[in-house]
């Protein structure tokens, strides 16, 4: 039985799609059958298994897209499996320790009854859009803090259990 896995995410500057992306090479590697999809482009999520979505931070909240989809779609979300992360500090924090879901995405987390978050580091580099962006760049304070080993371990742990809830039946979720 195939596993069909929504890879969900939002973005203003693609770094988060490659976040995504290297989740969705993880799964598919691990045997899952993951589609990954910019939220604002995500059909009908009961097409899935389950789904993994995530969004940068951007003065202290998630990408409106995504909280967008949380609202549209929260009640096929709570049905599912799911797991959120955010992205978003530009220093080695994320590395170091759990960073909490901002106030918005922990009400998510109980909403969707979600599996878990996890906090990335972000990445900031020459070109992105918008004029703080470019302020901070010009302090110096951009870079990309991205660990795709913590990444990929995560997408590991998330392909793990999500094989291991089919060898108890898909019923028992
Ligand atoms: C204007 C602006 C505001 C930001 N606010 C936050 C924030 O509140 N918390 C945080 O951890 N990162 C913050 N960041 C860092 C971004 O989340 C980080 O650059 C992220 O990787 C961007 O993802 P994207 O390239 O997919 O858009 C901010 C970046 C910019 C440019």
């Amino acid at each position: 039985m195939t596993i069909k896995v929504l890879v969900a995410y939002a973005t203003k500057n693609w770094s988060t799609a490659e976040i995504a992306r290297t989740i969705t090479e993880v799964l598919r590697n691990e045997g899952l059958e993951p589609e990954m999809r910019l939220v604002s482009e995500v059909g009908d999520v009961q097409a899935y298994d389950a789904v993994v979505l995530g969004s940068p931070l951007y003065a202290g909240r998630w990408h409106k897209d995504a909280r967008r989809f949380v609202r549209r779609s929260a009640q096929p979300l709570a049905k599912r499996p799911v797991w959120l992360f955010s992205s978003g500090p530009l220093d080695a924090s994320a590395g170091e320790r759990d960073i909490p879901p901002v106030p918005a995405v922990r009400r998510a987390l109980i909403r969707l009854d979600a599996k878990g978050h996890i906090t990335f580091g972000g990445c900031l580099r020459e070109g992105a859009k918008g004029r703080v962006a470019r302020m901070i760049l010009k302090s110096g304070k951009g870079g990309d803090y991205r660990d795709f080993g913590q990444i990929a371990a995560w997408a590991q742990r998330i392909g793990a259990t999500l094989l291991g809830q089919v060898a108890v039946g898909p019923g028992e979720r």
